[in-house]
């Protein structure tokens, strides 16, 4: 057996759709484990952009079997756009497998994401408002409704009813918005089972079955170490674990199923909506990270925030991940800077610090203590050996290396497959 799972080591966006798209090739599995459609994943493949946010990046190959495993919370409406939109483009989707066990979201779970983050006011947590929360609080007050549900309309409608009952009252008496009507809703969710039945399957039984086969299983992470649940900078996380410890639990395998960890590191850091970033840069570097990256959520079109690279966020993320690897990507945006920091720690109540506290309060307090690098001042995008790089973009990511007692495996220059240095044996 071989398998490897792919995280984020920051808060999301690191490039992992283009990682996972390039270890794709030699995957027979490839595995959306947590998440949903809040996750945008940007690969370029066939002369193309697609922009994937339900579907596994191994879609773009033909013969994979692609999984969307129970630990995902699935918006029907927007798998099925997705789908049709990929058939459009001619690609073949029949390899899609929908676990029996995944959650469905409900428009209910979108209304009262956007309500309740309305509702906070200034401690918002700037969620996609794809109703993520709302469908995993079901899925934890085992009230959810599965996708195996779907393809039992006695059963759906049971469920949905009693759920509506209970939303409509929350929308209506807590929010003073509109109430949904039972009936359509029913009507069309079971018109996206039909539409879906197809793909459903128990696909934890389809993975031990080809890990068995000793078949190469990729486990592509969504969503980042610091937007996990338990262990990232809570409440400003998603409501998932996009950890490698959430592919036991959101796949349905066992620990020793979990083989080669590889962390994608963006080589600066950047955050979507509200929470704490300490090397954010509020400033015309950032600005200039922004812009050259072209850093606008995938799913959402908001501005990204900037920053410097912290290597204490990604050190602990090896740590909390077992990281075997990093993949460095869009090492090439950082081409025309002069000088590049890097954050190596923090100071906090006059102690120097190398971990991430859990409380807000600490983390407003820390102070990021930096390392300067001299920019190496040219483009990079044609580089294809980790060797041919200029000797500070190497000395740059070998401190990384160090502080994070985790090997460079990859390094990308650039979005296309080509623009990608492997220097270690995954599959
Ligand atoms: P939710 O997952 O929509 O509930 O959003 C919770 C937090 O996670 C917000 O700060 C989002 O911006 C962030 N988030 C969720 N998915 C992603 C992603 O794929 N990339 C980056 N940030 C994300």
């Amino acid at each position: 057996m071989s398998s490897a799972v792919v995280v984020g080591t920051q808060w999301g966006d690191e490039g992992k759709g283009k990682i996972v798209d390039y270890l794709a090739e030699n995957a027979d599995v490839v595995v959306r484990y947590s998440g949903g459609s809040n996750a945008g994943h940007t690969v370029m493949a066939h002369g193309k952009t697609y922009k994937l946010h339900l579907l596994p990046s191994g879609i773009l190959y033909k013969n994979k079997i692609c999984i969307i495993s129970n630990g995902v919370v699935l918006d029907p409406e927007k798998i099925l756009e997705e789908i049709n939109g990929m058939k459009a483009q001619g690609i073949d989707t029949s390899n899609l497998r929908i676990s029996t066990r995944a959650h469905v979201i409900f428009p209910y779970h979108k209304a009262i994401d956007a309500l309740q983050e309305n509702a906070l006011g200034a401690n918002k947590i700037g969620t996609t408002q794809k109703g993520i929360g709302p469908c995993y609080s079901d899925k934890t007050s085992r009230v959810g409704i599965r996708v195996c549900d779907l393809l039992e309309p006695k059963e759906l409608y049971e469920k949905l009813k009693v759920n509506l009952e209970f939303k409509n009252n929350v929308l209506t008496k807590l929010y003073n918005a509109e109430p949904f009507e039972l009936e359509p809703m029913y009507q069309q969710y079971l018109q996206y089972a039909q539409e879906l039945k197809p793909y459903i399957a128990d696909t934890s039984l389809i993975l031990q079955e080809n890990l068995k086969k000793k078949k190469n299983v990729l486990f592509e992470g969504a969503q980042a170490s610091f937007l996990d649940l338990d262990h990232g900078t809570y409440p400003y996380v998603t409501s998932s674990n996009p950890i490698a410890g959430g592919v036991c639990t959101g796949a349905g395998v066992s620990p020793k199923a979990v083989g080669t960890t590889i962390g994608v590191v963006k080589a600066y850091s950047t955050r979507v909506g509200e929470g704490p970033f300490i090397t954010e840069l509020n400033d015309h570097i950032g600005e200039h990270i922004r812009e050259r990256g072209h850093e606008f959520g995938t799913t959402t079109g908001r501005p990204r925030r900037c920053g410097w690279l912290d290597a204490a966020v990604v050190k602990y993320a090896a740590n909390l991940n077992g990281l075997d690897y990093l993949a460095i990507t869009r090492l090439d945006i950082l081409d025309e800077l002069p000088i590049i920091k890097m954050c190596v720690g923090y100071k906090l109540n006059g102690q120097k610090i190398d971990y991430i506290p859990a409380s807000l309060n600490e983390l407003a307090q820390c102070e990021p203590i930096y390392e300067e690098f001299e920019g190496w001042q040219e483009d990079i995008t044609n580089v294809r050996k980790y060797k041919d790089l200029p000797k500070k973009a190497k000395k740059y990511l070998e401190r990384l290396s160090k502080l994070t007692n985790t090997e460079l495996g990859i390094v990308s220059v650039g979005p296309s497959r080509e623009q990608t240095m492997i220097m270690c044996d995954i599959f």
